[in-house]
């Protein structure tokens, strides 16, 4: 059993005022592994107020000295790499493929910063006007549980580009993964007070840097609905936001796609990190003249797919974070069924073999309309929507036709046929035939997947203000 008791907050490790303590779970066995104590709104206070005293230093800094502390951070959170990997394997049960990404990635972040805050216009001419784009002041940010390491390391990342200071607060579940971070951060000695790190509950924690009047900007991760209630709570103090939320992410097969590559492609969008991730491809919109074809090879090639622990380096779906996740999937498998829908393949219950752990059986739905609940709401699990469509024009429609608009996908053998689909799509981003992520391009989400965006200069513009000086 792990005791994490302390916070960081200045520049130091500290026990926190609060003194709540949740468990702490291993996915793919359901054992209890450890536990975490909880930070209170007193905590928040005392974090707010390093922030704010360390903040006027860093908002003199120079870019140059700050791409050299985006530097040190990326040295000192690749050091500890291996730790990482084995964190999130123990508490969150990624398969190996997400895990080893996202520890790079984290690591990344922070070079990719470096980089964009090197080439970013800081001073502007405008006319008459000198335009200087000025830290916003102290920032908080909420990150959820299904990639803790690398939505902590981007929100730091782009805060230090700013010159500004920060209290990130994790998800309570990601305690471990968050205790390797928080020393990496230590580690790379930034001065006291720039970065703070505090566990807590949502509704405590979370609610008390919404509100807390020495915050000036929120950049969250999670739910829709809790986007809403930080939108809500930062409207009292005008702070800025950046939300990244839910998705229900279509992936248009064109009739021209090739199904021996596109179909292997699909299933990966669809169930990437075990499904539980807003960019998921959880709508396969497939053309009417090829739909038997395009499920008997899906359900060809979700049989070779592993459902497993994260230490079995073979398994490519991993557990659902927690018992109550798993008990939602099994609710919106069962909701399919009811509203209709043909289980393909799939359904309630463990896959065969694994009597312990929260893993839930890939399952594919056929036959569903895009009025249904499954086709609408983020299942947040290994769940695929087959929806038929007849033309092209239709096909864009119902891609369309949601409240979400983050990530949408799009299969052909014609590359030019695919960018003009792409083009009429709502969503911050368009994948075509699997591409892999491009760290500077912007990230977020049309309509109700949320506002602004990250990563890049187009992440650093939401962290910033500008000042138009006219002589
Ligand atoms: P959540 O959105 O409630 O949690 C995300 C973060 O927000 C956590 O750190 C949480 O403590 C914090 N939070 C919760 N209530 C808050 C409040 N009132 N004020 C400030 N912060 C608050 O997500 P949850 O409940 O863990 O998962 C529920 C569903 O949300 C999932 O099944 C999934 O559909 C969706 N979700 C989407 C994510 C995404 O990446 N877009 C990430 C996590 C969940
Ligand atoms: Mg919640």
């Amino acid at each position: 059993m792990r005791t994490i008791d302390t916070i960081y907050i200045d520049g130091a490790f500290v026990t926190p005022h609060g003194d709540d303590r949740a468990p702490l779970f291993n996915p793919a066995t359901e054992k209890q592994i450890g536990e975490v104590r909880l930070g209170d709104a007193d905590d928040v206070n005392h974090a707010v107020a390093a922030a704010k005293r360390a903040f006027p230093a860093m908002a003199h800094t120079t870019p140059a000295e700050r791409a050299v502390m985006l530097r040190r951070l990326h040295k000192a959170v690749a050091a500890r790499a291996d730790d990482m990997f084995a964190a999130m394997v123990e508490e969150y049960g990624a398969p190996s493929s997400f895990t080893g990404f996202s520890v790079q990635h984290a690591a990344a972040l922070f070079e990719d910063m470096a980089k964009t805050v090197e080439t970013y216009a800081f001073r502007r001419t405008i006319g008459r006007a000198e335009v200087s784009m000025e830290p916003l002041g102290v920032v908080a940010a909420i990150i959820p549980w299904n990639s803790t390491l690398g939505f902590i390391a981007s929100k730091i990342a782009t805060a230090i580009a700013a010159g500004s200071t920060i209290v990130v607060k994790p998800s309570e579940m990601s305690a471990i993964q968050t205790q390797v971070m928080a020393q990496a951060v230590h580690a790379a000695g930034l001065s006291k007070g720039v970065i703070n790190i505090v566990n807590g509950y949502g509704p405590i924690v979370g609610a008390a840097l919404s509100t807390h009047p020495d915050i000036a900007k929120i950049s969250f991760t999670g739910s829709t609905m809790t986007g809403r209630a930080i939108l809500t709570a930062a409207a009292q103090t005008f702070k800025r936001v950046t939300l990244e939320l839910g998705g229900k992410g279509p992936q248009i097969l064109l009739e021209d796609a090739d199904l021996a590559t596109a179909i292997p492609i699909a299933l990966a969008s669809g169930f990437v990190n075990s499904g539980q991730a807003c960019v998921a491809g959880t709508r396969l919109l497939a053309p009417e003249s090829r739909l038997d074809e395009t499920l008997a090879r899906l359900k060809d090639h979700i049989e070779t797919l592993k459902v497993g622990a994260a230490t079995d380096p073979n398994a490519q779906i991993g557990p659902m974070v927690s018992q109550k996740q798993w008990e939602r999937v099994q609710s919106y498998i069962r909701l399919g069924i009811d509203e209709g829908a043909t289980l393909l393949t799939g359904g309630e219950g463990r896959p065969d073999g694994l009597e312990h752990g929260w893993f839930v059986r890939p399952t594919v739905f056929a036959d569903v309309a895009n009025q249904m609940r499954i086709a609408r709401e983020e299942i947040f699990g290994p769940v695929l929507c087959v929806i038929p469509y007849r033309n092209e024009a239709e096909a864009i429609a119902i891609a369309n036709d949601t409240s979400y608009g983050l990530q949408s996908y799009v299969l052909s053998s014609d590359l030019d046929h695919a960018k003009r689909v792409a083009g009429q799509l709502q969503a911050g981003r368009v994948v075509i035939n699997g591409a892999p992520h491009e760290p500077l391009a912007p990230f977020g989400g049309f309509k109700q997947s949320g506002i602004g965006r990250e990563y890049g200069a187009f992440g650093l513009d939401g962290f910033l203000e500008p000042r138009a000086v006219l002589s």
